[in-house]
Formats: structure tokens, sequence, C-alpha cells
């Protein structure tokens, strides 16, 4: 079983865009995936499915075992594809991992799994916290989505500071540009110079396009609502690079 993240300290970055798209595309491509949307606000839930977030269970009983992981997930949302979905106590994640006690409890909680799932999709909350350092420790890969602005990247440097001060795997980092304007000339620069700006990007691009907000309208991945825009052929990008580096 492999784990991957798609995290960044920032909000609206396009965290939950891609991590719906990229497991639909690794359980299309016969992986049996499972997404976990970790984030209380359940972005990731209502783009696979509508699902609103009363439909998840509190993240205390699967923290402490009372019960488990298999009662937290809705199965074959699509075949192949389990989602675990948010609820609003997941706000209390990061204080529930604080009075936990054990250094990898995430885990320990996923391990019940690893037969029968290739692969973990985690869609992370924004910030930094407790969850952070637990999500880092744990994945394999953790992508990273940043819109081409000096901002931006003055907030990836320090988050590349912080994974390398910990030593939660700064190597397991792959950014990618997301929101990406090519009318812009900051941003068709800064993307042109993926490869010089990072140490492991991903070739990836990810313009701005209205057909990723019609996820939210249709709750389907891109790849059944719009396989033709940039977006989604960004998306196959992405998912045909996680895939030769996580099964070479
Ligand atoms: N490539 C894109 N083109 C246009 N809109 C996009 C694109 N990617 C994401 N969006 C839109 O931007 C908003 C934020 O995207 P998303 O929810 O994926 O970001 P996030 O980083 O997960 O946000 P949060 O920090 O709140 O979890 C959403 O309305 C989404 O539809
Ligand atoms: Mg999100």
């Amino acid at each position: 079983m492999r784990i991957v993240a798609f995290y960044s300290p920032k909000g609206g970055v396009g965290k939950t865009a891609s991590a719906v798209n990229i497991a639909y595309l690794a359980s299309a491509d016969h992986l049996t995936t499972l997404l976990w949307d970790m984030d209380p606000q359940g972005a990731a839930s209502f783009y696979l499915s509508g699902a609103t977030r009363t439909k998840g269970k509190k993240i205390g009983k699967l923290l402490d075992g009372r019960e488990p992981i298999a009662d937290f997930i809705e199965e074959n949302v699509y075949p192949n594809l389990d989602l675990l979905p948010a609820h609003p106590s997941f706000r209390h994640f990061d204080l529930k991992l604080e009075e936990d006690g054990r250094s990898s409890p995430l885990k320990e909680i996923l391990a019940p799994l690893s037969e029968d799932t290739s692969l973990v999709i985690l869609d992370c909350p924004p910030g930094q916290s407790r969850l952070t350092e637990h999500v880092l420790k744990i994945a394999d890969l953790v992508y990273v989505p940043l819109v081409p602005t000096w901002l931006s990247l003055n907030s990836w440097g320090q988050f590349k500071e912080l994974v390398k001060d910990k030593k939660l795997g700064s190597k397991k980092l792959r950014p990618f540009f997301t929101l990406v304007d090519r009318r812009k000339n900051l941003h068709k620069d800064l993307v042109d110079r993926n490869e010089e700006l990072f140490d492991h990007p991903s070739r990836a691009i990810i313009s701005y396009s209205s057909a990723v907000e019609k996820m939210g309208e249709k709750g389907q991945p891109l790849e059944i609502l719009a396989p033709n825009s940039q977006p989604a052929a960004g998306y196959r990008q992405i998912w045909k690079e996680m895939k030769k580096e996580l099964w070479r």
C-alpha cells in the first residue's frame, strides 16, 4: 500500500481538486484506491460524490480504535475507488493526535487496509499542524500545489526548510504549479523555470479552467466531466509520474 498526500500550508490552491482527480485516475487504472478526506470542510467528499460532510463519522472513534476503519469507508463511489468522508469532528483531528501519544497513529489506523488497498490519497486541510507532521511521516510522496507567485514560492521555501529541520523527508516533496494563467507574465516566467526552481518538481502544469469549477456542480472528476480540458491532461501527467515512481 502506497500513501500519497496532497498538501499545502496555503488554502484554496487546488489540493482537493488534485486529490480527487488523481484518486479517480488511479482507480480507473485498476488500482484499488482510497481517498481520505481529512478536511472538516468536506470538499473532497463533495467533489467526488456530492456527499455532505454529515455522512462521515467522528474522528475520535477512528483514532481510539472504538470502530474499525472499514466502518468509516464508503465503498465503490466509483469502481475501485473508496472514500473516507470528512466529518465536522475532523476539526479536532489535531487535538486528538496530540492526546494520542503514539508515534505513528495514522499508519496504525490504515494498517488493516494494506492487503486490499493499493493506494491511499490524503486530501489535507490547509495550515501547518500536528496533522501535517503525521501525514508527512507516513506519506511516500507529498504533492504540493503552488500558484506561480513570489509569495507562494516564499511560503514553499519556508515549508521545505521546516520539513528538512524536522527530518520529515524533503526528498518526497513534489511541487507543481496550479491555477496557471499563461497570459500573466509572472505565471509564464515561473512555470517555464519549474526545473530550476525545485529539486523534484512534477512536470505537470494545471491551468486555470472553469472545467474544474464544474466538478463542484456535477460532483464528478474531470476525467468524466471534461477529459479534453487542459487540467485533465495535467492530472493525467501527474498520475503517470506518480505511478512510475511508486511502482517502478
Ligand atoms: N485549475 C483550476 N482552475 C480553476 N479553478 C480551480 C482550479 N483548481 C481549483 N480550482 C477552484 O479553486 C477553488 C479551490 O480549489 P480546492 O478546493 O481544490 O483548493 P484547496 O487547496 O483544497 O482549498 P482548501 O485549502 O480550502 O482545502 C475551488 O473553487 C476550485 O474549484
Ligand atoms: Mg481542500
